[in-house]
């Protein structure tokens, strides 16, 4: 037996896609796991793992990429104070907003949740915040809610101020905040996880299944239907959106927030209507080039129709995304190969008319456009991960993680440059 027979076997109880945490990472863990065990065979150290929860966990909380940090992205939080302070809670007084945070990783992203929802005006009373996260080590981080400069690289609403105080290791989170989020050790892509669970209003499911396999990934978005509410609102990771439309969830139209409702049971025109009342807040400004949303459904997922504009302006890329995401896609697919005509070449615009293929299910075409906007910008991650997407719809599983795994290194990248 190979320690790869070993990486193996975790990675499929992880979930967790070898090639998006790199194989050499994976045997460096399991290498460093068995030194550590004082074990040299691997079928001694597989049969510890098998029966020592101690022993698992270790290489669990080796292997697992734990990056986040306050206010992440910025804008999902910015949208979650818009959202509550217009549609919470005077259309639901007397219910308590649950929140989910899944991956937690550190506590970052749940304590920027909290802290988001007292500055929109809640009480710690009005609201419940659960955060899980299948390292036992970023959990407990957590819970002793001490951070350093490192962790603050987002966006700070004024937080830092008003809730942490400094101390000789870093930042200490303020226990108002720190009772807000009860935290859990668990496996996400486990059948029965969350099962007997009240399900959330919301959920932040950000960098988590972008680096799934296939089958953890479907797994898990059956899962993500039990633990949210009809018509509740899901926050994913800025390049994940399209595989939460895959699985019926609707964007909301705000501008880099990454946020989509849960279809109801019966999805129809008065619903879309309440969805495009509650995602009307102020623009945000515009993402660079190659990172905006491109959110399309593909073909297999029939995008809610309602009336294009037809008078919009052939030459902006966001007028023609729109048109693609009311389900346009001819009219889209004319005007973006216009634009490309009348402007100098772009990634961005050829990973969205890549994008408007792919929703037509022209799959050639689509990975034309990606393999356009790569060589214009060979770091457009959205290029990136749609053509992964393909290649996976096509059944080269390999390429694709290949793929996903360049797509992870730029943003690892731009994260650690952040
Ligand atoms: C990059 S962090 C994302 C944290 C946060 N959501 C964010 O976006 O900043 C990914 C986290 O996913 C966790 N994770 C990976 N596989 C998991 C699984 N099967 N169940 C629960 N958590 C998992 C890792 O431990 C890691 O902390």
């Amino acid at each position: 037996m190979t320690s790869a027979v070993i990486a193996q076997w975790i990675l499929e109880r992880t979930g967790l896609n070898p090639e998006s945490l790199g194989p050499r990472n994976i045997e460096r863990a399991v290498a460093a796991a068995m030194e550590q065990a004082g074990l040299a065979d691997p079928a001694d150290y597989l049969e510890r793992l098998q029966s020592s929860a101690s022993e698992l966990q270790a290489l669990i909380d080796a292997l697992v990429v734990a990056e986040t940090w306050f206010f992440r992205d910025r804008e999902p939080f910015v949208f979650l104070k818009h959202h509550v302070q217009s549609a919470w809670p005077a259309s639901h007084p007397n219910r308590r907003l649950r929140v989910l945070s899944a991956p937690c990783s550190t506590g970052e992203e749940p304590y920027s949740i909290a802290m988001t929802l007292l500055e929109a005006g809640l009480t710690p009373e009005q609201f419940h915040i659960d955060a899980v996260d299948i390292s036992r080590r970023a959990i407990e981080t957590g819970r002793r809610a001490i951070y350093h400069e490192r962790a603050f690289r987002g966006h700070d609403p004024g937080c830092i101020d008003r809730y942490f105080h400094r101390i000789p290791d870093g930042y200490a989170l303020d226990e108002r905040v720190v009772r807000l989020v009860n935290f859990q050790t668990d496996n996400l892509v486990h059948p029965v996880f969350l099962a007997a669970q009240d399900p959330y209003h919301i959920v932040f499911c950000r960098n988590l299944v972008i680096y799934l396999t296939e089958p953890a990934r479907v797994l898990f978005l059956e899962a993500l239907n039990r633990w949210i509410v009809p018509h509740g609102l899901l926050i994913t990771g800025h390049s994940e959106l399209t595989f939460f439309q895959q699985a019926k969830y609707t964007p909301v139209h705000h501008a880099r927030s990454f946020a989509c409702t849960r279809s109801g049971p019966a999805e129809n025109k008065s619903t879309r209507h309440r969805i495009a009342k509650v995602a009307t807040y102020p623009a945000a400004p515009r993402p660079p080039a190659c990172l905006a949303p491109l959110s399309l459904a593909t073909s297999a997922v029939p995008v809610p129709k309602v009336e294009p504009d037809r008078n919009t302006p052939p030459n902006d890329l966001n007028a023609i995304r729109d048109l693609a995401n009311q389900g346009a896609l001819i009219q889209a697919r004319a005007r973006c190969e216009q634009f490309l005509k009348d402007h100098p070449p772009s990634a961005e615009a050829y990973c969205l008319l890549g994008l408007i293929h792919q929703a037509s299910d022209r799959l050639d075409d689509a990975e034309a456009g990606y393999l356009k906007a790569l060589y214009l910008d060979p770091r457009c991650v959205e290029a990136l991960v749609h053509l992964s997407l393909c290649y996976e719809r096509r059944g080269n599983a390999a390429r694709a993680a290949l793929i996903r795994a360049r797509a992870r290194r730029i943003e690892m990248a731009v994260t650690q440059s952040a």
